[in-house]
């Protein structure tokens, strides 16, 4: 039977969110950014382990109290120059400890998504854990979109027939998506289920919505933080 893993990329910098700190620790509700997305995955009763990525130079992980998650959190201090590389070193670290296995399912998200709901991560889980191929978080597009030229100016108009925002957690299992990942250290991947798709194969789309979006520029950690508040005072 295949177990289920979640992977927390966290060694990037945040350089659009104009902080010195790494945005993962940016406070929003009085805790780093990433607690509230390990909380989440912490507490679904598939998931076994959860596996956060720091850089290398992580001076910030330990001077958080992380004991909430002591059960069943590893940290993995293997991050490297892309977010893609940063999963793959991470997926290579956790084979040679034998902590996971071929058909094992993965869920990567992002530390940026504080507000991933347990419901979503319900829904991803059960509409992907029969797939073929596995899948991600996504919301059909609903703003019309503009391509600029050089000068920002509308070139033209985009259809928003069929496109998506994809978002996280990804979940793919453990062998085709090290396979997916290998395969493209030279393509600029932005998410797992581009490498996946550079393989030829088509990731499902499982519907989410906007409150799981990526805390990317400052105002956006205001957004993020009353989304939160509100889920724990409803
Ligand atoms: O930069 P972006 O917002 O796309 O990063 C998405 C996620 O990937 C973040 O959680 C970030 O910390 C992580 N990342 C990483 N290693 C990198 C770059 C980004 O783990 N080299």
């Amino acid at each position: 039977m295949s177990k289920f893993f979640a992977l927390i990329p966290a060694a990037g910098s945040g350089s659009r969110m104009a902080n010195e700190l790494p945005k993962q620790y940016l406070l929003l509700n009085n805790k780093p950014m990433i607690y509230h997305a390990i909380d989440t995955l912490y507490r679904n009763r598939f998931i076994i382990r959860v596996f956060v990525i720091l850089a290398p130079y992580d001076n910030e992980w330990h001077k958080h109290d992380w004991s909430a998650f002591s059960e069943k959190l590893t940290v993995l201090n293997c991050g490297g120059i892309t977010r893609a590389e940063s999963v793959l070193n991470a997926l290579t670290t956790a084979k040679q400890k034998n902590l996971v296995g071929a058909d094992d399912w993965i869920l990567v998200h992002d530390a940026a998504r504080p507000c991933l709901t347990s419901v979503q991560l319900d829904k991803l889980i059960n509409e992907l854990t029969g797939d073929e191929i596995g899948g991600l978080l996504a919301v059909p597009v609903a703003d019309t979109l503009k391509r600029s030229n050089s000068e920002d100016r509308v070139a033209h108009t985009e259809s928003r027939e069929n496109l998506w925002q994809a978002q996280t957690p990804q979940m793919f299992r453990y062998d085709l998506l090290t396979k997916a990942l290998h395969n493209s250290v030279h393509i600029n991947v932005t998410d797992d289920a581009s490498a996946v798709e550079a393989l030829g194969l088509q990731p499902k789309l499982v519907v989410s919505d906007a409150y799981n979006f990526k805390v990317t520029y400052p105002q956006d950690l205001a957004l993020a933080e009353l989304i939160i508040q509100k889920r724990n005072n409803p």
